[in-house]
């Protein structure tokens, strides 16, 4: 049986039914599913009792899948190690994580506007999370299309912003939720990283603005001046018409184009339930400014 694509919007997000993703998926079903995913850049598989084995299959599809930690797992361990970002507010034991704990002020970063991995040279191309077991209140994931919201700006602005480059941080998001303890591990390894502001996402050819909370600076502008226009930009791509807002259910898998759509979590009581997601994440062909022919100094 073919697979079925249920549009969420015309251009942005789609349910895909018909699909187990619990075995190997025939090459035909794939293809279905990749084009929806150009085309759509979020897609929502509902009801998929996955093994982490058979979730790393299917995301290993897309690319090659990132290993690296983001914190030095001796200073915050965590559930999983490898390829398994732990998105849950668990400790590394499996209880719900103290008030005060690393892991919980590090993922109030989640709770910005971001796109995953931009603060790494080689950026992702897509996310994949699975739900196992989600909260009663609260606890949505929303997602900004940063195509449309490019598509929709003055022709102004998208002149000024053509070839601009940002610089992202994993610490300017988070000096923004008060996490500023990188140790000499994280900051040597985590450096700022030039990415253009505007991407042509090859699959579609469609121009998308990259943007994220790790974006501090924008190449060429005073602080000031670059910040400015990042809040704005942030601000224009997450209004309500180019908003999704993710309603989980337990064993959903959400896949989202990191290269044109943000995201955050939106906020629930997480010292009282158990939000239990797991996340693994492909890495994109190369760092954006090569992939666009633009040239920068080592930042
Ligand atoms: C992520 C993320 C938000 C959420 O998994 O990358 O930002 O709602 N998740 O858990
Ligand atoms: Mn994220």
């Amino acid at each position: 049986m073919a697979i079925t694509i249920m549009p969420v919007t015309p251009q942005f997000v789609a349910e895909v039914g018909d699909v187990d993703l619990t075995r190997p998926i025939p090459d035909g079903d794939f293809a279905e599913i990749q084009a929806a995913f150009w085309k759509y850049s979020v897609l929502v598989f509902p009801d998929q009792d996955i093994t982490p084995e058979q979730h790393l299959a299917f995301a290993g599809r897309f690319g090659p899948i990132e290993n690296e930690r983001t914190l030095d797992p001796k200073a915050t361990p965590t559930r999983f190690a490898g390829a398994f970002s732990d998105i849950s507010n668990l400790t590394a034991e499996g209880q719900i994580w103290g008030e005060t704990s690393r892991q919980r002020m590090y993922k109030a970063g989640n709770k910005l506007w971001h796109t995953d991995s931009s603060f790494k040279r080689l950026p992702s191309l897509t996310s994949l999370l699975h739900a196992r077991t989600v909260v009663p209140l609260g606890g949505h994931t929303e997602f900004a299309d940063e195509r449309a919201a490019y598509d929709a700006l003055p022709q102004a602005m998208k002149d000024k912003l053509e070839g601009l480059v940002a610089e992202h941080w994993i610490g300017t998001s988070r000096l923004r939720t008060g996490f500023s303890e990188f140790n000499e591990d994280e900051r040597r390894r985590l450096p700022p990283v030039p990415q253009m502001l505007v991407r042509t996402i090859p699959q579609s050819g469609r121009k998308a603005l990259f943007l994220a909370s790790h974006a501090g600076r924008i190449l060429g502008f005073p602080d000031d001046e670059g910040r400015l226009l990042i809040d704005q930009l942030i601000a224009h791509c997450t209004q309500r018409q180019f908003v999704y807002t993710h309603r989980w259910r337990p064993n959903e898998l959400v896949m989202w184009d990191n290269r044109c759509t943000m995201h955050r979590g939106t906020d629930f009581d997480d010292l009282r339930w158990v939000r239990d997601m797991r996340r693994v994440t492909v890495s994109d062909v190369a760092n954006s400014c090569e992939q666009a022919g633009v040239t920068v100094a080592a930042a």
